[in-house]
């Protein structure tokens, strides 16, 4: 099992980080340097894939520009010798072979995931979420492609949360397979706590076979009256095996505040030019307010 192409759905309106999304697209929020959707590219990129469908709205037009060449900007940067600075926005329009497509209706996750149906064509597919930042060793796509290729299975990125957190995703009922990896036959998607099967939720990554494209045509909508990808995916259990993986790495929600706060700071961190810096700022920030 192959995977080359991935599916990135970002067609979100970003309401839970307005002001700033009222006109820049909340992928295009900076982490540290670089925006949000770079950091999923990079990880699709470092897992094998070649090209990349983003999932678009009529308001995300920055994003096409931002993996587009910048000729006046390349210019100015070749004349005043800053090569560096060169390379890094030329790399960007370099990762991949980067597609579009729009989503046109906001109708759910398994709506924007279906309009990759020509895309996609006839083979197994990654699909990241644009919210779902990951920091792990081994980049957490390349761990479910691993697992997929292993079982001949589908794939579903998870981690245990807590269980009161559980409502905010979907659960899923696994078994133990081996390590990290578990046998999935059941999920379903914002659990109240008397629905859940476990406190084992999807987490941002998926690796999909196209008998889910026929799948999601005929999901009906499920939660908040939106087409679900989870809803599809349940089905998809009864054609295809399907595996859960442990990830190992950190993922942040980098939809809200909170999480987009918490994956600035660790992404600072860990840059090799800003890291010690704010490590002594935090240093001295702590002891200020006596913590
Ligand atoms: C989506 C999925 C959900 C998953 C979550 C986190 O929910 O529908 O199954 O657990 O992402 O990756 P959303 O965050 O869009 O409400």
């Amino acid at each position: 099992m192959k995977v080359t192409k991935a599916v990135i759905p970002a067609a979100g309106l970003g309401t839970r980080m307005l002001p700033a999304t009222k006109t820049v697209p909340k992928e295009m929020l900076p982490l540290v340097d670089k925006p949000v959707i770079q950091y999923i590219i990079e990880e699709a990129v470092s897992s094998g894939i070649e090209d990349i469908l983003i999932v678009t709205n009529r308001a995300k037009s920055a994003m096409d520009d931002y993996f587009d060449f910048t000729p006046e900007l390349e210019d100015r940067l070749i004349a005043s010798n800053k090569f560096d600075e060169l390379e890094t926005v030329r790399k960007t329009a370099e990762m991949a072979n980067i597609f579009y497509v729009r989503q046109r209706e906001t109708k759910g996750l398994g709506h924007a995931v279906s309009r990759a149906k020509h895309f996609v064509g006839n083979e197994p597919f990654a699909v990241l979420l644009g919210d779902d930042v990951m920091m792990s060793k081994v980049p957490v796509t390349k761990q479910l492609i691993d697992a997929a290729e292993k079982y001949g299975a589908a794939a579903v990125g998870t981690q245990r949360v807590s269980p009161d957190a559980i409502s905010k995703y979907s659960s899923l009922k696994v078994t133990p397979i081996e390590g990290r990896v578990m046998r999935v036959s059941d999920m379903n998607e914002k659990p109240r706590p008397s629905e859940k099967f476990s406190d084992y939720p999807i987490l941002g990554r998926y690796i999909l076979t196209p008998e889910i494209f026929e799948i999601l045509e005929s999901t009906p909508p499920g939660h908040g009256g939106e087409i679900q990808l989870t809803d599809g995916l349940r089905r998809l259990l009864g054609v295809r095996e399907m595996v859960a993986v442990d990830f190992e790495g950190v993922r942040y929600d980098t939809g809200n505040l909170k999480g987009f706060l918490e994956a600035t700071i660790d992404f600072a961190l860990a840059a090799p030019d800003i890291g010690d810096w704010l490590r002594s700022f935090l240093r001295a920030k702590a002891e200020a307010l006596g913590l």
